[in-house]
């Protein structure tokens, strides 16, 4: 009776065992007709993933693509990294429609613009293919099935504390004078961090104490296109003339931007017109470009807010690998996001401010870069 118990016993634990490691069950969202690149026989994810990055003129998407390009290859599926021309839309419109007909059995996409991939993506929708929003929330689609960004509002949180405390604001100094400058008009993500800056400094405009003498307040008017450095340069150049500023003029004593690629152009601009390290006014930034952080060293930008793009992609890529397994990616917001067909479940990962005191840990000592990327 014993004999035949442990029998049993043993037969249950070899069944078992064999299901843990069979071959990813078949959602039905796999159109893919291509055979997998993969050559394990166990948990290797099979199928081609389709990347669609917005632009390779600026650095993080450069880094972004290569991070999921080579996790996804080491996790057995194939890859079909596209870059978006210099954010053309119509370029990413049409890398997204070859994905789907190529047999892509997922979609990863940070969109160019939000709202302008509601017809190439109902494609997607017919054929069953699973898409994930990469970092920005693309808008006005319900094939949107998951969204893996970091967390927006606290980055923008975040940029408005830092000029609070600088200038002291919180202990009743000032008034000072704040310029302000945003993103891309059809970045989901600018709602999100320019709502999130504001959230900080609008009481301290509204009371006085902080003061834009360039009178541009509204995220329209301080938007970016593009995120383009030589735009953003420009419109300071101009708010520079117009308002007077100057080591000698007026004075300036912060300026929130909302990326490094923005922050950039304010830095030259600032330069240009005799700034130094001695008399800068407070400078934030997003992303830790390397020139940025460059310039952080030289003392031309007073912080940048680190969000680690190899975590979003292994984020992104255990996600995509639920989904073909059959299972649940893991989510951990499900109220914030809502893309006009309803809220899409997200994973968000924590930005981290980034200044003098903490970049040597948190770029160098993890790996992001080695000294000599930012001498
Ligand atoms: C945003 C992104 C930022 C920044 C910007 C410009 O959507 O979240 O990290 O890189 O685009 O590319």
């Amino acid at each position: 009776m014993k004999k035949v118990l442990i029998l049993a016993l043993a037969v249950i634990m070899v069944v078992s065992l064999g299901a843990c490691g069979q071959k990813p069950a078949d959602t039905g969202a796999n159109t893919s007709t291509t055979t997998s690149t993969d050559t394990n026989t166990g948990e290797g994810g099979t199928g081609k993933i389709g990347i669609s990055m917005p632009t390779q003129s600026l650095q993080r998407w450069n880094q972004d693509g290569a991070n999921m390009k080579s996790a996804f290859e080491a996790a057995g599926y194939e890859v079909d990294l596209q870059f978006g021309g210099d954010n053309d839309i119509a370029t990413q419109v049409s890398q997204i429609e070859n994905m789907i007909s190529g047999g892509c059995s997922i979609l990863v996409i940070a969109a160019i613009d939000g709202e302008s991939l509601t017809t190439v993506l109902a494609g997607a929708k017919e054929k069953n293919i699973p898409v994930i929003a990469y970092d920005r929330l693309i808008m006005n689609s319900d094939a949107v099935t998951y969204y893996a960004t970091f967390d927006n509002t606290l980055v923008g949180q975040r940029q408005g504390e830092y000029i609070e405390e600088a200038l002291g604001l919180k202990s009743g100094a000032g008034p000072f004078n704040i310029e302000l400058i945003t993103g891309d008009p059809g970045d989901n993500n600018v709602n999100f961090f320019f709502g999130g800056a504001m959230s900080v400094l609008k009481p301290y405009i509204d009371s006085g104490k902080l003061v834009v003498p360039s009178g541009q307040t509204e995220q329209l008017a301080v938007a970016t296109e593009g995120w383009n450095t030589e735009k953003a340069q420009a419109r300071f150049e101009n708010i520079i003339s117009s308002v007077g500023y100057g080591p000698n003029g007026k004075k300036l004593d912060a300026v929130m931007a909302s990326n490094d690629s923005t922050a950039q152009g304010v830095t030259n601009a600032l330069v240009n017109a005799g700034y130094t390290k001695d008399n800068f006014p407070a400078l934030t930034g997003q992303d830790c470009d390397t020139a940025s952080m460059k310039n952080m060293l030289a003392g031309l930008q007073g912080m940048s807010v680190f969000k680690d793009t190899r975590t979003l992609a292994n984020q992104v890529v255990s996600m995509a690998d639920a989904i073909v397994k059959g299972g649940e990616p893991e989510v951990n917001d499900t109220t914030t996001y809502d893309n006009g067909t309803g809220v899409i479940p997200a994973f968000l990962c924590e930005p981290v401010v980034c200044t003098l005191d903490n970049y040597k840990e948190l770029l160098i000592d993890s790996g992001y870069y080695t000294e000599a990327d930012l001498q």
